[in-house]
């Protein structure tokens, strides 16, 4: 018998390294993809595997609590690995509304449905929520994120990430649902949304356009390889344990502007321009409301338990990820253009 694994958001970002590496390394497995498809959801992140017969792609909305039912009534799922969420800091604040209906009651639904659907037999099921490092809030120029800071999320994003994470360790302690959390810092590499910092530089230099540094770009995030990510999500949901947070972290702290300077120069090696040429495009511009100054993450704890640790020094994944966007320019220019529903459309429709 197949175990059906759901994984929801996994056309997004992260979600599609994810559903990539279980759909390859687990054929025993059936892989439901749960996606709504928003503007940062895209099957062409899996067109590698959508043939594969232990992938199942199914389109839907997690805020939509008869169709999460019917999904748990259709398919005998047994495990969840909950990525589908809004993401991205600056939409937060110009619409929070939709942050929290999908971070929220979105997780509620899915939490909720799991519940119903596995009570009474609990054993060999789990449920993992996929969380940010996010909801600990901003540190100063020492300190750790550890899996005991308290919560203290500053923007609507990491208030809606905080409150899901809640929700789901009170369906732990009250209900005994068998859960499992991991808080991750800043992700970087191939199919992230050009909204974000990393790929919406490269974007921008591709075009001889303006770099938008937000503030001083005095700003410092920790930043690990998309798809070391993926792999401690594998081994946290293989060997972590019940009721367990995991912090999940690249060791790899830089400031904004520093990150900006380097991410230009491997720019300019790749695309054969003279040293110097992309650092021209850096303007410094408004500050983000509320601006969090620093994230850093003691991931301590994931590898003295579960032998995880990052695979990819910075300067290697930098040199990968922008070879794998300027490479891919088409993915870049169609997921802008919203060209890419195309794709969905042909793909899909006739099936
Ligand atoms: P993303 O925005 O790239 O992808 C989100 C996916 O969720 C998209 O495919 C979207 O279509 C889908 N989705 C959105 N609303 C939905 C709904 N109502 N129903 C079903 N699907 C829906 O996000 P990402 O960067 O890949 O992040 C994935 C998860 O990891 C999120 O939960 C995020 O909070 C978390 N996370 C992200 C980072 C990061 O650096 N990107 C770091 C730590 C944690
Ligand atoms: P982002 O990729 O949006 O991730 P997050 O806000 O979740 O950390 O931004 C990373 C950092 O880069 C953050 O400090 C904000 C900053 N930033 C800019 O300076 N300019 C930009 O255009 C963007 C999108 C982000």
């Amino acid at each position: 018998m197949k175990k059906y694994i759901l994984i929801t958001g996994g056309a997004g970002f992260i979600g599609s390294h994810v559903v990539r590496r279980f759909v390859k390394n687990y054929p025993d497995y059936q892989i439901i993809n749960l996606d709504l498809l928003t503007y940062a959801g895209n099957l062409e992140n899996l067109k590698d595997i959508d043939t594969l017969p232990n992938y199942t792609f199914v389109k839907g909305d997690i805020t939509d609590s008869d169709f999460v039912n019917k999904l748990f009534e259709t398919y005998p799922i047994e495990g969840v690995v909950h990525l589908a969420a809004e993401s991205h800091v600056d939409r937060s604040i110009t619409d929070p509304a939709s942050f929290i209906r999908t971070n929220i009651f979105g997780t509620f639904n899915l939490i909720h449905a799991a519940k119903e659907h596995w009570k009474g037999a609990m054993e060999g099921k789990r449920f993992y929520h996929i969380s940010t490092d996010e909801v600990y809030g901003s540190l100063g120029a020492t300190g750790l994120f550890t899996e005991t800071t308290s919560y203290d999320p500053q923007s609507p994003y990491s208030a809606s990430k905080a409150s899901s994470d809640h929700l789901v360790r009170a369906y732990h302690n009250t209900f005994h649902l068998p859960v499992v959390i991991s808080n991750c810092s800043n992700n970087y590499g191939p199919n992230q949304f050009p909204e974000k910092l990393i790929p919406l530089c490269i974007h921008n230099l591709q075009h001889n356009k303006p770099i938008p540094v937000y503030g001083k770009g005095e700003n410092i995030r920790d930043w690990l390889y998309v798809e070391d990510h993926a792999s401690a999500i594998d081994v946290i949901f293989h060997n972590g344990v019940n009721g367990e947070t995991y912090n999940i972290g690249g060791i790899n702290e830089w400031t904004n502007i520093d990150l900006i300077r380097a991410l230009c120069d491997v720019v300019d090696q790749q695309l054969g321009r003279a040293q110097g040429t992309s650092r021209q495009l850096i303007t410094f511009v408004k500050d983000r409301a509320g601006h969090d100054l620093r994230y850093a993450i003691d991931s301590s704890k994931i590898q003295r338990e579960l032998g995880w640790k990052p695979s990819l020094q910075f300067e290697e994944g930098l040199a990968k990820t922008v070879a794998w966007y300027l490479k891919n320019s088409e993915w870049l220019e169609n997921v802008s253009s919203g060209a890419y529903e195309k794709y969905y459309e042909k793909q899909y429709h006739q099936r």
